[in-house]
C-alpha cells in the first residue's frame, strides 16, 4: 500500500532529537523601552566618528567578493591585544558562534557538561542539542564561585567540559585565575572561560593559556567594545585546539562591516577604556545606592550589571512597574536556580540610573 504523505508537522518533529524537542529555544521579548537595562550591551553607541570611518572603510571594500575567512592584520591586532599566539586565535560571529564551535568539537552524545547554577543559559541549550548531559553546580553564598565544589563534580561526573563564566552571567560573581588554574590541575576536560564581562572586572585566564592546552578563553565585543549589533568575539586556546575548533566554524560568519568595525574599534582601545573605567564607577555607585533603598538585597557585582533581590514587593510586580510605569526594561531573572525574587539590572548611563533609583524608591516605598 503506497503512503500517502501527511501534513501533520508532528511527524515530521518525530525527526527532532528528544533532547533538543525538550529545551526551549534563546529567545527574549524586545519590547521598546525608553530605558533598556536588560541585555547588559554598552549603555552608549560607538562615537559618530568612528562610524563614519567604519562606513566609509566599508564604502572602498568590494561588496561581491567573500571576506577573508580571518585578515591577518586583524588577528595579528587582536593577538596582540589580547596578548596571545596569533595561531591560537579565532574570530566569530560574535562569542555565541564560538560557543558553539567550541562546544560541537568536544561534546558528544552523553558526555556531561558542567557549569555553575545559575549561569548563561545557552550551555545549558547547546550541550542538549549534543545530547550531552548538563550538570549545574550551585554558588556558595552570596552566589560566591565555590570552585572545590565545581571540580569535585567534573571529577565524580567524568565531565567532558567546565565552563567558567567569569563574571558570570547573571550573577557577577567573578573566579580568580589561581581557581582556574586549580580546576586545571584538578581536571582533564576542556575548561571554557568565557570572559564575556571580564573588561569591567575580575582575572582573566589567558596567562594560563601557555601552560594549559585544554583551555579556551572566549572574549567578546558586544559588551565592554560596544558592539553588540555588529556581532564579533575571539576565542583563544593553543594552536592545535584552535585548528580543530576552526574545522566546526563556517566559513565566511564574519562579514566585512564587522571585519573593519573590529579594526577600527581596536584602534581607539585607549578611549573605550575610559568608558569602562566609568561604567565601573556607574555601576559601584548604583549598588551603594541600591542599598539604600527598602526591601532589597544587592549583591556584589564585577560586571556590568548586578542582581537585586526583592522581598518587600513581589519581584515580578517591580519588573512590571518599572516597565509600564516608568519605561524602564530590565531582566527578570527570577525563575532562575536560586534567584527567586531576583531582577537583574545592566548599569546604563548616570541618567538611566538616576531614573531606575528613583522608580525603585518610589515602587518599594509605597509598599513599606
Ligand atoms: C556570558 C556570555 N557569553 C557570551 C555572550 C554572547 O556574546 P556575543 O554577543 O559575543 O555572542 C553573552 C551575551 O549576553 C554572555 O552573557
Amino acid at each position: 500500500m503506497p503512503t500517502t504523505p501527511s501534513s501533520n508537522p508532528a511527524e515530521a518533529l518525530r525527526l527532532i532529537k528528544p533532547s533538543v524537542l525538550a529545551q526551549g529555544a534563546y529567545t527574549l521579548a524586545a519590547p521598546q523601552a525608553v530605558r533598556k537595562l536588560n541585555q547588559n550591551e554598552a549603555p552608549e553607541d560607538l562615537d559618530a566618528t568612528l562610524k563614519t570611518a567604519i562606513l566609509s572603510r566599508v564604502a572602498a571594500r568590494p561588496w561581491h567578493r567573500y571576506p577573508e575567512f580571518a585578515p591577518r592584520s586583524l588577528v595579528d591586532r587582536l593577538a596582540s591585544h589580547y596578548g596571545w599566539d596569533p595561531e591560537g586565535l579565532l574570530v566569530g560571529n560574535g562569542s555565541n558562534e564560538l560557543i558553539q564551535a567550541t562546544m560541537s568539537v568536544v561534546v558528544d552524545r552523553d558526555d556531561v557538561v558542567v557549569a555553575p547554577a545559575p549561569t548563561f543559559s545557552l550551555y545549558r541549550l547547546l550541550a542538549a542539542v549534543h545530547g550531552a548531559r548538563y550538570v549545574g553546580v550551585p554558588f556558595g553564598k552570596n552566589f560566591a564561585y565555590d570552585v572545590p565544589r565545581l571540580v569535585e563534580t567534573v571529577t565524580r561526573e567524568r565531565a567532558k567540559v567546565l565552563v567558567l563564566n567569569t563574571p558570570n552571567n547573571p550573577t557577577g560573581s567573578a573566579v580568580t585565575r589561581r581557581d582556574v588554574e586549580s580546576a586545571l590541575q584538578a581536571t582533564t576536560g576542556l575548561v571554557i572561560c568565557d570572559e564575556a564581562y571580564v573588561e569591567f572586572g575580575g582575572e582573566s585566564a589567558i596567562p594560563l593559556l601557555a601552560e594549559y592546552p585544554r583551555l579556551v578563553v572566549l572574549r567578546t565585543f558586544s559588551k565592554a567594545l560596544g558592539l553588540a549589533g555588529l556581532r564579533f568575539g575571539v576565542a583563544l586556546t593553543h594552536p592545535a585546539m584552535a585548528r580543530e575548533i576552526t574545522k566546526a566554524k563556517l566559513p565566511y560568519n564574519v562579514n566585512v562591516m564587522t571585519l573593519e568595525a573590529a579594526e577600527v574599534v581596536l584602534d581607539h582601545a585607549g578611549a573605550i577604556q575610559d568608558r569602562v573605567a566609568g561604567i565601573c564607577a556607574t555601576r559601584d555607585q548604583l549598588i551603594r545606592d541600591l542599598r539604600t533603598l527598602p526591601g532589597l538585597t544587592v549583591y556584589d557585582s564585577a560586571a556590568n550589571f548586578c542582581i537585586i533581590r526583592c522581598s518587600a514587593v513581589p519581584a515580578r510586580v517591580v519588573f512590571e512597574r518599572l516597565f509600564e510605569d516608568y519605561g524602564i526594561l530590565i531582566r527578570d531573572v527570577s525563575a532562575g536556580v536560586d534567584l527567586a525574587e531576583c531582577l537583574r539590572i545592566s548599569v546604563g548611563t548616570p541618567e538611566d540610573m538616576a531614573a531606575i533609583l528613583a522608580a525603585l524608591r518610589t515602587i518599594l516605598g509605597e509598599t513599606t
